[in-house]
């Protein structure tokens, strides 16, 4: 894990933070005021982007992360090498940069056996003078995966 600067980036992570930056203006979270976006970046470079989407029955949201992966799994992309998370709450940008949630890390380690590598995960703050760069590995460890089922995933690379 590492902080690094918004100038320091590659230009393809800065790209793809600027797509999950426009992915967050997509938020639909009236409960919450907290809008995020996150985008993918696929082998093939495609970029898929998610954003959260909240409902009145709270417990049905969905994470912009896992949106993002959701989507990236209906067009049959799931061979990932890098996913960018920004947020921004209703009355004040994020000091802290937006880290993933729990449930959607369980799915990026899912995204990463499929994938065959560690995914590495763009972590940045509103005005992304904050930004972490981890790995899934690093923010999940000792996982439960598919190798505890026997589950051979990597048939799904498509
Ligand atoms: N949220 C995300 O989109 N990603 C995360 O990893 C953490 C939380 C959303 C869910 C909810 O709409 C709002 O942020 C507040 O929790």
């Amino acid at each position: 894990m590492r902080s690094i600067k918004l100038e320091e980036l590659t230009e393809e992570q800065r790209t793809l933070l600027d797509a999950a930056e426009k992915a967050m203006g997509n938020a639909y979270s009236p409960y919450s005021g907290f809008s995020v976006g996150a985008a993918i970046l696929a082998d093939d470079g495609h970029i898929i982007t998610g954003s959260n989407v909240e409902n009145a029955s709270y417990s049905e949201s969905l994470c912009a992360e896992r949106s993002a992966l959701a989507r990236a799994n209906a067009i049959g992309k799931r061979i990932y090498r890098s996913i960018a998370v920004i947020a921004k709450h209703r009355n004040h940008n994020t000091i802290q940069v937006s880290a993933p949630c729990g449930s959607c890390r369980q799915m990026m380690y899912e995204a990463s056996h499929i994938s065959g590598s560690d995914l590495e995960i763009i972590m940045s703050n509103t005005d992304k003078s904050r930004i972490i760069i981890s790995t899934i590995s690093e923010l999940l460890p000792l996982a439960f995966g598919p190798e505890d089922l026997g589950a051979d995933v990597e048939k799904y690379r498509g």
